[in-house]
């Protein structure tokens, strides 16, 4: 990807029915380290990420908490999803709620042009509704419940009793749309993936879509259907449509074509919705389908997806307030495979803090700047000639830059991180080798340990370079100690290897300090 080009990046927009868990942290986590990898490496770069606040979940969790819809969408929104921003440091750009007039007009605009185009019909429709997808469920989607609704169908997912619903509703002709998305899939292979979620998707499309029902009579929660305001809008339509009409759908065209289309992170749950109604949605509009949907893994706790509807859900806080921000921005990254589900552990947490942050990277900066101040009075020495070791450091820092960028572009960021991490390796296997204190006895090897300190510090600096992504914290601090100029979040990424830090370095304050874990197997008072 040329440096300049528009990357247009959104999670899903999360459901305000209840406060947020690490699963929504972990998709809101790597939509940020992509949005700031591309910003980082000049993309035009915009980041989404908002709130889903119609539908009957929405409308009935407020009225068991005894206030309106909107009140209830409200205090979420202050108390909880905002918060959750600041404490995992995501740098979106926009938020968007499906209650701003900005959405709400331009959905009943997008609805209007589809009425128009002959897209839409009124129908009956009778099926078994899951309030907690908000969604028609087929009778393959179902399974048999145990415990308390032992004896009847449930939710696969939600494990829980859907509904019988009995509604005259309006129908969008998405079964128009099997061949011209099968055609989509096949021409281009990267449009869903990963893989695994690309073949489910494609098997379903090819048993032949079905119209979707798309507004609801029943209750008011939503948005009015624009020629007949009996009805809302189906809370998908609606919540879907947030990707074009907070990018500028109906209310600014300049700056729709400049971020349009974007690529989607969400959860695999989701990944139909996104990659099947959405793109037959925009189709129909006559508009342009996302360029990617990614459909990562799940956050697994004792073998099942982590859920706040089985009281499974872990809050942020809990890891961020014992570990850090950066602690937990880097090990949903490194240890999960993007894309596949993966278990978190409170002991594979603590042990790679220790040994990947505290002393892979946090010791070897803090050892060469101390290393600079204690020979060199901090000033950066001139190199000597250099050597195969110190030319073989050059070589990782350029290798693993340009690695990283394309696992980035390939939404591999775990990848991208084990490359990085070969540098943070590598200058640790230099410095044991080429010994500085020892070379720092002897005046005779005064340009060696020069050449040797000098070799290392660049390193440091591409290490902060390419780390500000995913640490933004961590790479700040040590780009204070290489004293560079500006931000290290303006250092182009890729071109990492090239040094921006100063002529000379200042003392390093603790990256990853050591940590007083809780006793988790004492006795409770
Ligand atoms: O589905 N592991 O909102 P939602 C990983 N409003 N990710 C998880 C997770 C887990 N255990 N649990 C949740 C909705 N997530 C709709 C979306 S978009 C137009 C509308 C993340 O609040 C993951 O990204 O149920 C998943 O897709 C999303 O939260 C579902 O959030
Ligand atoms: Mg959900």
């Amino acid at each position: 990807m040329a440096d300049g080009s528009s990357f247009y990046i959104t999670t899903p927009i999360f459901y305000v029915n209840d406060v947020p868990h690490i699963g929504h942290a972990y998709t809101e986590v790597a939509s940020d380290v992509l949005a700031r990898w591309h910003r980082q490496a000049g993309d035009d770069t915009w980041f989404l990420t908002g709130t889903d606040e119609h539908g009957q979940k929405i409308l009935r969790t407020a009225t068991a908490n005894g206030v309106t819809p909107k009140e209830w969408a409200d205090r979420l929104v202050e108390t909880a999803w905002l918060p959750l921003l600041s404490t995992i440091n995501i740098s979106n750009d926009d938020f968007i709620r499906t209650t701003d007039e900005r959405h709400e007009k331009n959905v009943q605009l997008f609805l209007q042009r589809l009425f128009d185009a002959g897209f839409i019909y009124t129908g009956e429709y009778e099926g078994f509704y899951c309030v907690g997808c908000e969604e028609y469920k087929q009778a393959g989607d179902l399974v048999d419940g145990t415990g308390q609704y032992a004896g009847q169908q449930v939710c696969a997912i939600h494990s829980k009793p859907v509904e019988l619903l009995e509604e005259r509703n309006y129908f969008f002709r998405m079964s128009d749309f099997t061949q011209p998305l099968l055609d989509l899939y096949e021409s281009n292979p990267h449009f869903i993936q990963p893989e695994s979620v690309r073949n489910e998707i494609i098997q379903f499309v090819k048993q032949g879509l079905t119209d979707l029902s798309i507004s609801r009579q029943s209750f008011d929660w939503g948005v009015k259907v624009p020629w007949d305001d009996t009805h809302v809008v189906y809370v998908w339509f609606d919540a879907l449509l947030n990707y074009i009409t907070a990018a500028g759908y109906g209310s600014d065209d300049e700056a729709f074509a400049r971020r349009w289309p974007g690529t989607h992170i969400v959860g695999k749950d989701i990944a139909r919705f996104h990659a099947v109604i959405w793109p037959a949605m925009l189709m129909a509009a006559g508009l342009e389908v996302p360029k990617q949907v990614f459909g990562h893994g799940w956050l697994l706790v004792g073998g099942e997806k982590m859920s706040k509807s089985k009281l499974t859900g872990i809050a942020p806080e809990q890891i961020t307030e014992t570990f850090g921000v950066d602690a937990f921005r880097y090990y949903f990254m490194r240890a999960i495979s993007f894309g596949n589900d993966g278990s978190f552990s409170w002991e594979d947490l603590a042990a790679r803090y220790q040994s990947e942050l505290a002393n892979g990277f946090g010791n070897l900066a803090s050892r060469i700047i101390a290393m600079l101040t204690r020979y060199f009075d901090g000033v950066i020495p001139s190199p000597g000639e250099l050597d195969a070791a110190d030319e073989a450091i050059r070589t990782t820092e350029r290798r693993v830059t340009v690695a990283a960028d394309a696992a980035i572009n390939r939404l591999a960021i775990h990848e991208a991180l084990a490359e990085i991490w070969e540098l943070v390796d590598e200058l640790n296997g230099y410095i044991t080798i080429q010994e500085p204190w020892a070379l720092s006895k002897d005046p005779a090897n005064r340009e060696r340990l020069g050449t040797v300190l000098h070799t290392a510090v660049r390193g440091l600096g591409t290490l902060a370079v390419l780390l500000s992504p995913v640490i933004p914290d961590a790479a700040a601090k040590l780009w204070t100690a290489l004293a560079g100029e500006g931000h290290v979040a303006d250092q182009p990424v890729r071109s990492a290897w090239e040094w921006t830090g100063g002529p000379a370095v200042v003392p390093l304050e603790p990256l990853f300090p050591r940590i007083e874990l809780p006793e988790a197997d004492e006795p409770a008072a």
